[in-house]
C-alpha cells in the first residue's frame, strides 16, 4: 500500500502538516522547493533549519532540481499517495508533480491564476465578479500611462508573485510611485524568478479579511474566517497589527464568504486549499489575493485546536485524502469554539533596547498561548517594522472566556501604540517629576529600576492582593498623567 505523503516545503503553518500524516500512519517526506541563492532563499534556510530542529524522528527530505525532470523521477520513485502544497515556495511544484502523477490535486495548467496576481483579477472579471483594476509594469511610461487611463492617485505598487508584504507600496501621487517603482525595479523577487514581474493596482480602502478554504471536486468548503488589523507606515509599507478570528458572521461577513467561494471557484481551484485575502468596502467584498495552500503564520496546532477544534493541516489532509470527509465537513456548520487573536508586534525605527517589559506583560496575561518577541535578553536592538519579515513579534491569544481574549489584545493594541516604552525600552519605565525636590532616594530607585523587572513587581503585586508598601510611591504617580496611567494599565494587565 501507498503510505509516503510528500509536503512541498511544509513550513510555517504547513509544518502540522508532517505530525498530521504520521497521526494518521502515513510517513510525510519533505520536498524542499529549488529556491535560487539570494534573500528569500536565506530567509528560507533560517526557518528551515529551526523547523527540522523541532522534528524528534527520521524523516526522508527531497530537494527540487531545477530540472524538472529529475524531480519527477525522484518523487516517482517514492510513489507516494498525495504530493501536497505546503508554504507557498510550494504551490508549483507540488501542483505539477500531483499532476504528472495522476494524484489528487489542482490542474497545472490553472498556476498562473493560483500564482499570479494579475491574472487572478483577470479571471474575476471574466467571471463577472468584483476585481481590482491593475495593469503589470515594465517602465516608468506604463505607470503613467495606468494613472491616466485610471485617474487614480492612491495606487498600490507590488510584485506579480509576492508574499509577507515584501516589496508592496501603498502610495499616494506620481512622486511616491516613481520612489517605490525604482526601488522595487532593483529588488529581488522572493522567489527568485528571473523576471521581476510588477504589477500596479488600484488601492481599495476597507476592513480586511481572511476566508480559508478547503475544494473537493470544485466544491469549496469554509475552514475559518478572520479579521486583519494591519497598518500603513508613513513611507507606505504595509505592517500586520494581529488578527481576530470571525466567529458569527454579520451580513457582510455573509456575502464576504459567498463571494469568496465563488472566487474560488473562478480561479480554478478543484482540489485544495485557499488562503484568500479580500477587503469589504461600501461597494461589498473583493479579493485582495489568493494563495493557494494553507494560511502561514506559523500558527500552533494546538492554539488552533483550541479556538477552531481543528487546525487546517489536519482538515485539508483528510479532505484530501477522502473526499466522503470532505463531503461530511461541508454539511457541517461553521462554529469556532472560541475567540483567538493573532498579535504581531511592530516597531516603528531602529532602537536600542535595555529592557524588554513585554516579557512579564505577556506572562501575566490570561490568554496568552505561545509565541515569540524580539527582546532585550537576546539582543540589544530591534529594527523597524517594514513587512511581516521584519515584524518583532507574534503571539497566540486563547481563553475559555472570550472577553478576557478580546480584552488582552486589546491592552496590546493600546500599549503598542500609544505606550510602545513598556513593551521595550531604552529608558526607566516612569517620567521623573519635574520638580527634582521630589526626587526622593525612593522614587530615584524607581526610576533606576530595570524596566522588565519592576513591571513583572508591579504586576505581582496587584495579583497578590495589593497587601503592604505600593511598589511605586503615590508621589511618582501624582508627578504626571502619563505615570499614572502606566500604572492603570498594568494594574489591568494583573487583572484588578
Ligand atoms: N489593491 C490594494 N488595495 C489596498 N490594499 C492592498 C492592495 N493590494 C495589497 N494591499 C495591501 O497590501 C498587503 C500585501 O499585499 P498582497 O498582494 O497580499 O501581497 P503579499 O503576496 O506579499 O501578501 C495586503 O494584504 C493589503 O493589506
Ligand atoms: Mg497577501
Amino acid at each position: 500500500m501507498k503510505n509516503k505523503i510528500i509536503v512541498a516545503e511544509p513550513m510555517s503553518t504547513a509544518f502540522n502538516f508532517l505530525e498530521d500524516i504520521r497521526q494518521r500512519g502515513y510517513e510525510p517526506v519533505i520536498l524542499e522547493s529549488y529556491i535560487p541563492k539570494g534573500y528569500a532563499r536565506r530567509l528560507m534556510d533560517e526557518e528551515r533549519k529551526i523547523k527540522y530542529s523541532r522534528i524528534k524522528y527520521q524523516i526522508t527530505i527531497i530537494k527540487e532540481d531545477p530540472d524538472y525532470a529529475v524531480t519527477l523521477r525522484k518523487v516517482r520513485a517514492l510513489d507516494p499517495l498525495l504530493v501536497l502544497v505546503g508554504g507557498e515556495e510550494g504551490v508549483i511544484i507540488a501542483t505539477r508533480l500531483a499532476n504528472d502523477l495522476g494524484l489528487t490535486g489542482n490542474s497545472f495548467a490553472n498556476i498562473p491564476k493560483m500564482t499570479q496576481k494579475s491574472v487572478m483579477h483577470q479571471a474575476l472579471k471574466e467571471a463577472g465578479l468584483r476585481y481590482i483594476q491593475g495593469k503589470e509594469v515594465s517602465s516608468w511610461e506604463d505607470c503613467l500611462s495606468f494613472l491616466e487611463e485610471t485617474g487614480k492617485e492612491d495606487i498600490v505598487l507590488k510584485h506579480v508573485h509576492g508574499v509577507a508584504s515584501v516589496g508592496v507600496h501603498l502610495v499616494h501621487g506620481k512622486k511616491e510611485l516613481l520612489d517605490a517603482f525604482r526601488q522595487e525595479k532593483e529588488a529581488e523577487n522572493m522567489f527568485g524568478e528571473a523576471e521581476n514581474r510588477l504589477l500596479l493596482q488600484e488601492r481599495i480602502f476597507g476592513d480586511e479579511y481572511i476566508v480559508n478554504t478547503i475544494s473537493r471536486n470544485g466544491v469549496p468548503a469554509l475552514t475559518s474566517v478572520f479579521r486583519y488589523y494591519k497598518k500603513r507606515t508613513d513611507s507606505g509599507s504595509i505592517i500586520y497589527r494581529g488578527l481576530e478570528t470571525v466567529t458569527k458572521f454579520d451580513c457582510r461577513e455573509t456575502e464576504l464568504v459567498e463571494y469568496a467561494f465563488r472566487t474560488v471557484k473562478a480561479l480554478g481551484i478543484t482540489d485544495g486549499p485557499v488562503h484568500g485575502e479580500y477587503m469589504i468596502d461600501e461597494e461589498g467584498p473583493v479579493l485582495i489575493e489568493a494563495n493557494c495552500r494553507v494560511m502561514g503564520g506559523s500558527a500552533p496546532a494546538g492554539f488552533l485546536d483550541k479556538v477552531f477544534g481543528y487546525h487546517e493541516t489536519d482538515i485539508v489532509l483528510d479532505c484530501m485524502l477522502n473526499c466522503d470527509f470532505h463531503k461530511d465537513f461541508l454539511q457541517k456548520p461553521y462554529h469556532p469554539l472560541r475567540k483567538g487573536y493573532v498579535k504581531d508586534f511592530y516597531s516603528d525605527k531602529d532602537k536600542t533596547i535595555s529592557s524588554s517589559g513585554i516579557i512579564p506583560i505577556l506572562l501575566n496575561m490570561r490568554s496568552f498561548y505561545s509565541g515569540w518577541v524580539e527582546n532585550a535578553g537576546k539582543a540589544a536592538g530591534i529594527c523597524k517594522t517594514v513587512d511581516l519579515e521584519t515584524e518583532t513579534g507574534c503571539v497566540y491569544l486563547v481563553h475559555d472566556n472570550d472577553e478576557t481574549t478580546k480584552r488582552d489584545f486589546d491592552l496590546l493594541m493600546l500599549i503598542e501604540e500609544k505606550y510602545p516604552n513598556l513593551l521595550h525600552s531604552n529608558a526607566s519605565l516612569f517620567l521623573p517629576p519635574d520638580d527634582s525636590s521630589e526626587l526622593t532616594p525612593q522614587i530615584a530607585d524607581i526610576l533606576n529600576s530595570d524596566t522588565e523587572t519592576l513591571i513583572y513587581d508591579i504586576i505581582s503585586f496587584y495579583k497578590n492582593g495589593s497587601i503592604g508598601e505600593p511598589i511605586v510611591p503615590e508621589k511618582l504617580l501624582e508627578a504626571n498623567p502619563y505615570n499614572r496611567k502606566i500604572m492603570d494599565l498594568l494594574k489591568s494587565i494583573s487583572g484588578e
